[in-house]
């Protein structure tokens, strides 16, 4: 077993021999991969032993989407588990999809079966569809090694072919990766954005999942835009439909889930520094919803009508917004910076941005803070003017 087709493969790898190896290499570093290799293929296929060791490797890539323990027994591809959807990110929708009634899904474009395990997970029978032989069968061997396999019916096959009536709501995740990387214009999606919708459109409930810079404007009226973050990092935006939430705008932070709903509030006005700076979470600010974010805070305005920088006098607690006190405010030097940070004896320097074309990495550089003090400096425009405020974070209760 040399050059086998990577299905051939990982069928072997599904054998009692391959599963031995699969247990056999478990946890290797990449340091003691070579070694490892050498004394196996003594007594095992070359191309069995590179498999395993293969899977190996994805496995400790899924752990932070999977976690420790699914990820140890489930199997993936590179574009699987580059694509999958995170577990508390696919456990948070199939969740809403439960509270919506739904019972049955067709999660059209599976891949490896992120959010397929997630619905069944929380009861749902799921029709699981992807084309790609190699990735339908990895899916069909990830509901088996958790035990889903009575809730997930594995279909290989085209999504445009496939017939959905019967099911209470369709997911479409479509690739959004071809040959050259990321697509960004939705109708490069495989399949296109324009046919997930007719797919949604036709179904009793629907969500799609798509990227969260998503322009407002491609929403289609009939959809409630939803933008998702997990720890601070955007993840994805889903389209539902058929929740009578037609039109709506959310940010949903995870974990929690904590969810701000927009309520077409006007932009805050823009005021001048207070004590306190406000970064919002990435969701909040690519839901456009950062009027609502300032709304609960008491006196938020903008730093510039520009930037999504909130200020306040006050501290709020907010899980919208991380919180930090503002100590200095200056107009924009690289010399008055490092100035302030000897006064202030500051040796670790955390860089943030918006509105600068300042690289962090060069400016932490230039500056080289040295001493026993940490600090933020946020690189934005003040009412127009580049400006640095120099603070730290504030915990707050939320
Ligand atoms: C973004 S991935 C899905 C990831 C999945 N939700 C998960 O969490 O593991 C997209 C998948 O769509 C599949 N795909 C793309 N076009 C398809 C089509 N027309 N029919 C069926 N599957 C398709 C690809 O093979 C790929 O596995």
């Amino acid at each position: 077993m040399n050059d086998l087709d990577p299905l051939t493969s990982f069928a072997a790898l599904l054998t009692s021999e391959g599963r031995a190896l699969l247990d056999e290499v478990r946890g290797t570093e990449p340091a003691q991969e070579l070694a490892v290799a050498t004394r196996l293929r003594r007594g095992h296929p070359v191309g069995l032993v590179s498999a395993a060791l293969g899977q190996a490797r994805l496995r400790q890539r899924a752990v932070a989407k999977f976690g420790a323990a699914d990820a140890a027994g489930m199997f993936f591809t590179p574009n699987g588990v580059e694509q999958s959807t995170r577990a508390s990110v696919a456990a948070y929708r199939a969740a809403r999809f439960r509270e919506l009634g739904v019972r049955s899904v067709a999660d059209l474009c599976c891949g490896i079966g992120g959010d397929a395990i997630a619905l069944a997970r929380a009861g749902i029978r799921v029709l699981a569809v992807d084309r790609d032989p190699l990735t339908a069968a990895v899916a069909r061997a990830n509901a088996e090694a958790l035990g889903l396999d009575e809730l997930i019916e594995v279909r290989e096959a085209d999504v445009t072919e496939v017939d959905t009536a019967g099911y209470d709501a369709v997911f479409v995740d479509p690739g959004r990766r071809g040959g050259r990387g990321r697509i960004f214009d939705p109708e490069g999606y495989s399949p296109p954005l324009s046919w997930a919708v007719r797919a949604a459109r036709a179904a009793p409930v629907a969500a799609l999942k798509i990227a969260p810079g998503i322009p407002h404007e491609a929403v289609p009226a009939d959809a409630g835009a939803e933008w998702i973050s997990d720890s601070g990092d955007v993840k994805e935006a889903v389209l539902w439909f058929g929740t009578r939430e037609a039109g709506s705008v959310r940010a949903t932070l995870l974990p929690g889930p904590r969810t701000l709903l927009g309520c077409g509030l006007p932009d805050p006005a823009v005021r001048p520094v207070g004590r306190f700076l406000y970064e919002p979470d990435g969701a909040v600010i690519r839901a456009h919803l950062v009027a609502e974010a300032a709304a609960e805070l008491d006196g938020g305005g903008l730093v510039d009508e520009t930037i999504a920088y909130i200020t306040a006098d006050s501290t709020t607690a907010t899980p919208y917004a991380t919180a930090y006190e503002i100590t200095d405010q200056l107009p924009f030097g690289v010399k008055k910076l490092k100035a302030l940070l000897r006064q202030r004896e500051v040796g670790i320097l955390t860089v943030k941005k918006r509105g600068s074309a300042v690289e962090p990495e060069e400016l932490r550089r230039k500056v080289k803070p040295q001493g026993p003090h940490s600090a933020t400096v946020f690189l934005t425009r003040v009412q127009g003017a580049p400006t640095m405020l120099l603070g730290h974070p504030v915990a707050l209760d939320t």
